[in-house]
C-alpha cells in the first residue's frame, strides 16, 4: 500500500476520507474476478457514520456479476442504513474508473446527491456528486 497518499478535500468526508478509501482498497483484495481479472472495491459511508465495503463478484454466467458498488450499498441496506452520504470506488488501475450506469441508478435510490470518490493506484482522485454522473435518474412517480 502506498504511503503519503494525498487525501482529497471533502467537507462531507472530513477526517473519514482515508478510512473510507482504505476500506475500498482493502476489500478489492477479496474481489472474485476470475473472468475479467479486474479487481474493484467499493466502500460506502452512511449518514449514521457506518462504513460498509464490498468487492465485485463475478459469475460464469457473466451478466449476473455483481459490481462492487452495488454490493457495498447492499451491505449497508442489509444493516438497516439506507442513507448513503459518500462512496469510494477503488480500481487497481493507473487512472480511476467511474461507476457503471447500472450502479449509478442503483446508488441513486439511496441518495442522488451522494459524493462519489474514484481512486486508483496513483494519487489522482476523481470526485463527483452522483447526480452529476446520472442526471435525471429514473424514479417511479405515479
Ligand atoms: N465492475 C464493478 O465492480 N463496478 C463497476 O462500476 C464497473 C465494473 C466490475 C464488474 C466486473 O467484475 C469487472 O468490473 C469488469 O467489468
Amino acid at each position: 500500500m502506498k504511503k503519503n497518499r494525498k487525501i482529497p478535500t471533502s467537507k462531507l468526508l472530513g477526517d473519514r476520507a482515508e478510512e473510507l478509501f482504505e476500506a475500498a482498497r482493502r476489500v478489492s483484495e477479496m474481489a472474485y474476478c476470475p473472468y475479467s481479472h479486474f479487481h474493484v472495491g467499493a466502500a460506502v459511508l452512511t449518514s449514521d457514520g457506518g462504513i460498509f465495503a464490498a468487492p465485485n463478484i463475478e459469475n460464469a454466467s457473466y451478466s449476473v456479476t455483481i459490481c462492487a458498488e452495488r454490493n457495498a450499498a447492499a451491505q449497508a441496506v442489509a444493516a438497516g442504513q439506507k442513507s448513503i452520504v459518500a462512496i469510494a470506488l477503488y480500481t487497481r488501475t493507473a487512472t480511476p474508473s467511474t461507476p457503471c450506469g447500472a450502479c449509478r441508478q442503483f446508488l441513486s435510490e439511496f441518495n442522488p446527491r451522494m459524493e462519489v470518490h474514484c481512486i486508483s493506484d496513483r494519487d489522482e482522485v476523481l470526485r463527483f456528486t452522483l447526480d452529476e454522473l446520472l442526471p435525471n435518474a429514473f424514479v417511479i412517480s405515479l
